[in-house]
């Protein structure tokens, strides 16, 4: 018989992650034994976690706050994606007994928007990024890869901005938000990583752009999803831009982990997209 595969997801806390309905829909849809579950880890017991898999059973898992960048850290191998991020979210055994490394938030990102508008990066290659936290990163890679020429990072925090200029090179423009008006005009995309426009308490605030001067055609992309859509979605389909809303970012960047692990490339359905959905709206 063959090994039952077993994958996890660890963070702290990780009792709202979603990643569990997704992995263990994909293992019932395509009739296979492997078990995914959530497992919490502090940040004291996750080095040793990690570092045991094989003993535990595990074949890998994903990784989310606070350990992406231990896992970073502890990795014998990583993948290109993870470098340029600078941190893990998928972590596997390879064939020689290494833990392995990735990040496929980017690839996320990208598949998302290839799903929803096959054309997104087809017409132009100006990109407006607002936040400059870890998402940001990963948005920008995937941006670079897809051959972006002038990305725009715009942070309420300069030099976190500049940072990501720094690293990601001269293609990355660093800005302030008194200046992020001033580029909604010439942006093909325009991508929201910040929580701007939520009070704290979750409710809806107007979000401090006015898109009604973007390109005819522009794409608004945010990578939050709960509200599905946020103040800077809403704002962006009344002025009329190609919205993609985040949720299709979470069930994509939750194909490659499972291919590591099942051996099965599994695919986002709408039925998949409902079940989290409906998830999110009972909580
Ligand atoms: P993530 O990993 O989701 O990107 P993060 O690293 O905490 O999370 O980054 C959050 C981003 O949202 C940052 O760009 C942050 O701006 P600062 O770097 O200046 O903190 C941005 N952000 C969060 N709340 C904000 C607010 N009220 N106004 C402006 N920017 C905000």
């Amino acid at each position: 018989m063959a090994e039952k595969k077993q994958a996890f997801v660890t963070g702290f806390p990780i009792k709202h992650s979603r990643s569990p309905l997704i992995h263990n829909y994909w293992l019932q849809r395509y009739g296979l034994s492997g078990s995914y579950k959530a497992i919490e880890n502090s940040p004291e017991n996750f080095q040793n976690f990690a570092k045991t898999l094989a003993e535990q059973g595990l074949s890998g898992g994903n990784v989310t706050i606070p350990h992406k960048e231990t896992a970073f850290a502890l990795c014998e191998k990583r993948d290109a994606a993870a470098e340029a991020i600078g941190a893990v979210n998928t972590l596997w055994i390879d064939a020689e007994n290494k833990l392995n490394g990735g990040n496929t938030d980017a690839y996320g990102f990208a598949a998302n928007l290839d799903a929803q508008l096959p054309d997104w990066d087809k017409d132009g290659k100006t990109a407006l990024v607002l936040g400059a936290g870890g998402a940001s990163r990963a948005v920008l890679y995937a941006l670079l890869n897809r051959g972006f020429e002038k990305i725009i990072v715009v942070n309420r925090t300069v030099e976190r901005a500049q940072a990501l200029v720094d690293h990601f090179g001269s293609k990355i423009k660093a800005a302030g938000w008194d200046q992020a008006q001033s580029y909604v005009s010439s942006a093909d995309v325009i991508v929201n990583t910040t929580s701007l426009g939520m009070s704290d308490h979750g409710e809806a605030e107007a979000f401090p752009l006015d898109f009604s001067e973007a390109k005819a055609g522009a794409v608004a992309t945010d990578i939050v999803y709960i509200p599905l859509e946020t103040p800077f979605l809403h704002q962006a389909r009344q002025a009329g831009l190609h919205c993609v809303d985040g949720l299709g970012m979470l069930l994509h960047q939750a194909v490659p982990g499972f291919v590591h692990w099942f051996g099965v490339r599994p695919e986002v359905t709408d039925e998949l997209r409902q079940l989290i959905l409906d998830d999110i709206l009972k909580s």
